[in-house]
């Protein structure tokens, strides 16, 4: 067992579809296991999005988060390799649509997924891939991790689908999860050419602060594409603008995640 420590817990969240999480989710735990972080992927959307991106097939999972939440399956024992050195996904399966009906009668239903994954494990971090919504199953996210990592596009309403997401991260905090704090918002599918892009990045940054990543993650074709190759970008095409970009947000957030133990150490 001592390789098992607790590891660190992400989760990239917004419940607004279509805005960076599962490309944001694969992209920063590849980085992550590119310097060396033993990394699970947990993916928490029925549609499973994280579990194809990462070329695992649907019909080949015979577990998955779904056997975790309402099976007490380990995680370790439910999570599959990927091609990507010291990258495990514990993979989604189409039985998590019904999850969510599931869970408003289960006992300790918030808790679910905390109990599995806020122990020892042979992982530095966790990082679990939301759905886009603020269901039952996000709000087991929230319960379990310390750190959310909010991606962002810059577009009209974004401001508004924020505002409730914080304040839904501030009502947790009081009842079921005092250490969830929201790590960074991260700018996705930023094109430089759209103005609108400019206008609502300063307000977001106005608005947030130092709380926005300084890495901005362009529009970038090699990112829709290396999901049906099912490769994570940063391996698809390390050298596209979008592989860096991702490359330099996970030293954004290694960079907080030292703060934050920096702080917990001196508390
Ligand atoms: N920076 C980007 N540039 C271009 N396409 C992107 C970018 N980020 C994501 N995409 C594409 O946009 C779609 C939605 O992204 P995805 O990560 O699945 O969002 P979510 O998980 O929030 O629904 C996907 O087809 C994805 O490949
Ligand atoms: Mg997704």
């Amino acid at each position: 067992m001592n390789n098992h420590y607790i590891p660190r817990l992400l989760a990239v969240a917004n419940q607004k579809g279509g805005v960076g999480k599962t490309t944001t989710a694969i992209n920063l735990s590849t980085a992550l296991c590119a310097v060396g972080k033993r990394v699970l992927l947990i993916d928490l959307d029925p549609q499973g999005n994280a579990t194809t991106g990462l070329g695992i097939k649907r019909n080949s999972i015979e577990r998955s988060i779904y056997d975790v939440l309402f099976d007490d399956a380990e995680v370790t024992d439910v999570a599959v390799k990927t091609k990507v050195r010291k990258l495990s996904v514990v993979p989604s399966s189409i039985h998590l649509a019904g999850a969510e009906i599931e869970l408003v009668t289960a006992h300790y239903r918030e808790y679910r997924l905390k109990n599995a994954i806020r122990k020892p494990l042979p992982y530095d971090y966790v990082i679990v891939d939301c759905p886009p919504s603020l269901n039952l199953l996000t709000l087991n996210a929230f319960v379990a991790v310390e750190s959310l990592i909010v991606p962002l596009q810059c577009e009209f309403y974004a401001l508004e689908g924020l505002s409730h997401l914080t304040k839904t991260v501030r009502r947790v905090r009081k009842t079921l999860n005092p250490d969830l704090d929201i790590q960074g918002i991260v700018l996705t599918m930023v094109d430089r050419r759209n103005k609108l892009t400019g206008q609502v990045a300063d307000d977001v940054r106005k608005f947030f602060g130092d709380k926005v990543y300084l890495t901005q993650i362009p529009r970038n074709v090699r990112l829709s594409e290396a999901p049906s190759y099912g490769l994570p970008a940063i391996i698809y095409d390390m050298k596209s603008p979008g592989a860096q970009a991702y490359i330099q947000l996970a030293k954004e957030v290694i960079g907080r995640e030292r703060e934050l133990l920096k702080q917990q150490n001196v508390a």
